[in-house]
């Protein structure tokens, strides 16, 4: 038997003015997409802002239903939107802001393990990193360089074959 320890790389930092102006100015776009969540029934706002390669930024919220699985998380939104939008332009990084009308958010709340799924498929695609960002309404603020750090193990399209 072998055994092998998976970890990664966190930045963790105190306050956004310890962060480049360019995460800064993402995280802040992140802020503005919760504006536009439609989160009725958790009452969980997230947001999330997308920088593109040539400096577009695509936001997206989540976006929920009375059907509850028919809704879907602010993240995959966001990079949805912008594979719509913008399909042959990489993604450089995606921030995450996260807010609460019951618990004040006091941590970065990560993507769920859909949205690392959706946003490691792009990540494949353009063959670069991207980073994440993710914030809470206080408390730290999480930074990783890569989604795929985030999701060991990962399954893509090398699995199906010739694809
Ligand atoms: N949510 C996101 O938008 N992103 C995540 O990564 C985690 C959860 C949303 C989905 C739902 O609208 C609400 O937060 C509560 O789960």
């Amino acid at each position: 038997m072998k055994k092998r320890n998976v970890g990664f790389e966190l930045l963790i930092f105190e306050k956004l003015e310890e962060m480049t102006p360019e995460d800064q100015m993402l995280l802040r776009q992140a802020d503005t997409a919760l504006e536009s969540s439609y989160s009725p029934y958790s009452n969980f706002k997230v947001g999330a802002a997308v920088l593109l390669e040539d400096g577009k930024v695509v936001l997206g919220s989540n976006q929920e239903n009375a059907s509850y699985p028919a809704g879907l998380c602010a993240e995959r939104v966001a990079v949805f939107s912008a594979g719509a939008q913008f399909p042959n332009v990489p993604i450089k990084a995606i921030a995450i802001s996260a807010a609460s009308a019951h618990n004040f958010v006091t941590q970065p709340a990560g993507p769920c393990g859909s949205c690392r799924q959706a946003i490691l498929e792009y990540e494949v695609k353009q063959k670069s990193p991207i980073t994440i960002l993710m914030k809470g309404q206080s408390g730290p603020i999480y930074k990783c360089n890569s989604i795929a750090s985030l999701l060991p193990l990962s399954f893509d399209h090398t699995f199906l074959g010739d694809s």
